[in-house]
């Protein structure tokens, strides 16, 4: 199985990128399952129903989120009835929507969960290792093919966590930081792993948002309205051949790409 993991969609640049390149890689790649964090592709924050079906209607499979989930009121409307929207499974019992999402596209059924890190975010996740543990302990039993988008701040946490699942799934990409690291590997297991996927947004920003008001948050400590960025678009993604009986990693490619300017 051939799978295509992309990372943060920022705003409508980030949206414009997705439709660029998604079908079309789909296509020529030959690509079998499309996961993309999509937690700040409304607007720079969070997820609309409307953002939420143009995404679907470009060939995109499964979308993975994180601390930026439940920005948009109007995502508690849909997320407990949509499967393939993810948010962190590491979060208090009675949360809405789903950690995991098991799908039958092509060959054999594929698992896509979503959890958080706990290094310099923002809420209080509950433990990443032990709530994968509780999951995995089902799932390895029902499907070959296993994927976890781990949505957290640092490379050490998730090199740390790469190493605690390198033997039971298929695929770890790290998301959140919108910068792409260029540590794609696979594991002695046969686990590909990226610590970072990098932003699909807009490129001349701070991870999304317009400079000047970043810079002026630095500077001053005061509150500043974040705008998100616009212009010229990148699309950071990993492309993974996962064997089906296996479900270890093949091959492995990064790709950064950027919008003609
Ligand atoms: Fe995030």
């Amino acid at each position: 199985m051939r799978v295509l993991a992309v990372g943060d969609v920022v705003g409508k640049t980030g949206r414009r990128m997705i439709a660029k390149w998604v079908p079309q890689l789909v296509d020529q790649e030959a690509i079998d399952l499309v996961v993309v964090n999509g937690e700040n592709a409304a607007g720079g924050n969070g997820l609309t129903h409307e953002v939420l079906d143009e995404l679907l209607s470009l060939k995109v499979d499964v979308l993975t989120s994180g601390n930026h989930i439940f920005d948009k009121r109007e995502v508690f409307e849909f997320i407990d009835d949509v499967p393939v929207l993810l948010r962190p499974l590491n979060l208090p019992k009675g949360t809405p929507g789903h950690g995991y999402v098991v799908v039958s596209k092509a060959s054999v059924p594929v698992a896509v969960i979503n959890v958080a890190g706990r290094a310099f975010m923002p809420f209080q996740y509950d433990d990443p290792f032990h709530a994968l543990d509780q999951v995995l302990a089902t799932l390895k039993h029902e499907v070959p093919i296993i994927i976890v988008d781990f949505h957290a701040e640092t490379t050490s946490e998730k090199m740390a966590l790469a190493w605690y699942l390198e033997d039971r799934v298929s695929m770890l990409v790290g998301t959140h930081t919108h910068v792409q690291t260029a540590d794609e590997r696979i594991f002695p297991q046969g686990m590909a792993y990226i610590s970072d996927l990098g932003m699909t947004g807009p490129r001349d920003s701070v991870i999304g948002v317009k400079a000047p008001s970043v810079i002026q948050k630095l500077r001053t400590q005061m509150p500043t309205r974040f705008e998100t960025a616009v212009g010229v678009g990148q699309f950071g993604a990993l492309l993974v051949d996962i064997n089906d009986a296996s479900g270890k990693a093949e091959t492995i490619r990064r790709i950064l790409k950027y919008e003609e300017s």
